[in-house]
């Protein structure tokens, strides 16, 4: 029986359980407690519809997407043009990848981050799906200016691992006109990033945009968060990946231009606080509100522990994506080598 909002993953109501979802959760997604969330196709005729409108689509990506908009009924369909929603359902090769991105990007949102509108939908044979509400459009099929950071660099698609995200930092720095406030929300979203163990978060996964009536040359902001997946949690049996690593290196080497790993990576063979701290210090940003996040991490375990057991991942993915979840909270809070030391003492 569902309890929890497909949507906001809040408690329902009785009367709420039949519907699935939460009128509210609805109507923020959907912007009308009308629009059906239950698709009028299977996942079959899903991956036939998606090839037919492929063409002319706009949404790169390698997963299998399909763009959609309501239609007269309030049903949710396919569309080639104007679309509003971008569906993605859970790829054969990874098995509920919907409900782990959906419960990613609620735990981004949880944290303060501007995270894409989504939740999960029904195909017409039961499965779920995961939907994302565009975030560059307006209305009257009007839409926003916006570019990832690999158009920034202006650089080949399969070069999207090829830079650090210091240097990814620095263009978001630049191409803001020297926006720290954006920079330190990218910042935001790597540390996330580390959390809850994306290890895919390239060039192409972060993405400026300019609010309406912008004409200058600088972006204003990062979009609203995407693409947000607990990778290692797919991987149920075996131990936890490596030292963690994230999709790009952290650091750059000032002398070579490679990867540059801190003292304190070094010595704990993973990334802590103290390489986020010293990412901010060469991006321009005071450790104080880093450490903030840091510390608000720490005070929403038991929230974020919470949703994770509410969402609609299986029950191996669940422990899976708690256990690295925990690690990683312990290994952000450490912030400085001096006093780890001391502690030890
Ligand atoms: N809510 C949204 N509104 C507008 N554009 C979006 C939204 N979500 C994603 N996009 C755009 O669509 C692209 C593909 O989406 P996404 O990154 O989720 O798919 P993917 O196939 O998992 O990508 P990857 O290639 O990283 O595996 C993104 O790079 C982004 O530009
Ligand atoms: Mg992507």
């Amino acid at each position: 029986m569902t309890t929890y909002c497909k949507i906001s993953l809040n408690s329902l109501t009785a009367k709420e359980v039949e519907v699935g979802y939460k009128l509210t959760a609805l109507r923020n997604l959907f912007g009308s407690t009308s629009v059906s969330p239950h698709l009028p196709f299977s996942r079959s005729e899903f991956f036939q519809s998606s090839r037919q409108h492929s063409q002319g689509m706009s949404i790169s990506g390698v997963q299998q997407k399909l763009s959609l908009k309501e239609n007269d009924h309030r049903k949710l369909t396919p569309t080639a043009t104007g679309g509003e929603y971008i569906l993605k359902p859970s790829p054969e090769s990874f098995p509920n990848a919907a409900e782990n991105e959906h419960i990613a990007m609620r735990l981004s949102t949880l944290l303060g981050i501007e995270t894409a509108f989504c939740g999960l939908v029904d195909f017409a044979d039961g499965e779920l799906a995961f939907i994302t509400r565009r975030f560059d459009r307006l209305d009257h099929g009007r839409k926003l200016h916006q570019e990832d950071l690999l158009q920034c660099f202006d650089i080949p698609s399969d070069n999207k691992y090829d830079k650090t995200y210091e240097e990814a930092g620095k263009l978001v720095l630049e191409v803001t006109g020297g926006k720290k406030a954006v920079v330190l929300d990218f910042l935001r979203r790597v540390i996330f990033s580390y959390l809850i163990g994306n290890d895919d978060l390239h060039l192409k996964n972060f993405s400026v945009q300019r609010q309406h009536g912008n004409t200058s040359r600088y972006y204003d902001k990062l979009t609203p968060n995407y693409d947000c997946l607990f990778c290692d949690a797919f991987n149920t049996n075996g131990a936890e990946k490596g030292s963690g690593q994230l999709a790009l290196g952290l650091l750059l080497d000032p002398e070579d231009g490679d990867e540059q790993f801190s003292e304190a990576q070094q010595h704990y063979g993973s990334y802590t606080g103290i390489d986020f701290i010293e990412l901010g210090k060469r991006l321009g940003i005071p450790e104080k509100p880093i450490i903030k996040f840091i510390d608000q991490l720490h005070n929403k375990q038991a929230d974020m522990l919470n949703l994770i057991h509410r969402s609609y991942m299986p029950e191996a993915m669940k422990e899976r994506a708690t256990a690295l979840l925990e690690n990683r909270l312990r290994a952000l809070g450490i912030i400085s080598l001096k006093r780890q030391a001391q502690k030890a003492l």
